[in-house]
């Protein structure tokens, strides 16, 4: 017979204290806003293959989401989502209420991302990041894990967190796992379940730009010839409307002359958002 370990459900901060108190050994937590999928799972997996206890959190957090976002639209499937906890071995999840994490409404005090939070996502979406960073440093409060894991789908997010744990000495490891993505290339994204067929179908061309981009950087193109062949790609395509299509170095900064870069990209694709990214090799 084989020992299945129970998953525990809390959903008060002083639930999870006490939980997290029992625990010995190393911590990881893996934070969702929930409709999870393989993208997820690879996070909970990665965390289970190196913790003695995972725990995982969901909570669709209203800071990081502006009047005209998805918030109320975001889905929410937590009893399928349990049973992906439950199949990746989670230990513990954490679900709070909105008043349980915000019990006083609005936070007086907030984390400001800084100058970084401005370009990219944060420039298509102000505030986005002070609501990300919020609520990310108030669950390494809460969990005190060893190391927290976080998808290199989000990148500026991943990088305005490391930033954040590095500035602010938060004693935890982040980890960044790979992008997940179907066999055709599509980002495995919570919102890819709004595309119909046809935008399913157009969302192709944001991994087509970033292949081409990762191409002509192997071929020894230059920083701005990667870039022009990736927008190319992109330019023109009915139903895609390109926010960025940005090539970086690795830590957001202006692009390199040669060496690691990273080509970012977000687009709407009839009503729904997409980001997407990939690390390219400047010769
Ligand atoms: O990446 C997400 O799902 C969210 O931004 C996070 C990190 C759980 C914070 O709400």
């Amino acid at each position: 017979m084989t020992a299945v370990k129970q998953l525990i459900l809390v959903t008060t901060r002083d639930e999870l204290t006490a939980t997290r108190a029992a625990m010995s050994g190393r911590v990881a937590v893996v934070m969702t806003m929930g409709a999870l999928h393989d993208g997820h799972a690879a996070l909970l997996r990665a965390a289970r293959s190196e913790a003695d206890h995972v725990v995982a959190t969901i909570f669709v957090n209203p800071l990081q989401f502006a009047p005209d976002e998805d918030l109320s639209r975001y889905p929410r499937t937590i009893d399928a989502d349990l049973a992906v906890l439950r199949r990746e071995g989670a230990d513990v999840v954490f679900v709070p209420a909105r008043e349980e994490m915000y019990p006083d409404g609005e936070p007086k005090v907030h984390v400001d991302p800084g100058p970084l939070a401005a370009i990219l996502e944060g420039a298509c979406r102000p505030g986005h990041f002070t609501g990300v960073l919020t609520v990310v440093l108030k669950l390494l409060n809460l969990t005190r894990p060893g190391v927290a894991y976080f998808g290199e789908k989000d990148y500026q997010q991943l990088t305005l967190i490391r930033s954040m744990v590095g500035d602010l000495n938060v004693p935890a490891e982040i980890v960044g796992v790979p992008t997940v993505r179907e066999p055709d290339g599509l980002a495995l994204s919570s919102r890819n379940r709004y595309l119909s067929a046809a935008d399913r179908h157009a969302a192709l061309v944001l991994w087509r730009a970033l292949q081409v981009g990762v191409t002509a950087a192997t071929a020894g193109e230059t920083g701005e010839a990667v870039l022009r062949a990736a927008r190319e790609e992109i330019a023109g395509t009915r139903g895609v409307a390109t926010d960025y299509l940005e090539l970086t170095d690795p830590w957001l900064r202006p692009a390199p002359s040669r060496g690691p870069a990273r080509l970012l990209v977000a687009a709407s694709v009839g009503s729904t958002r997409l980001i997407d990214n990939m690390a390219v090799e400047l010769a």
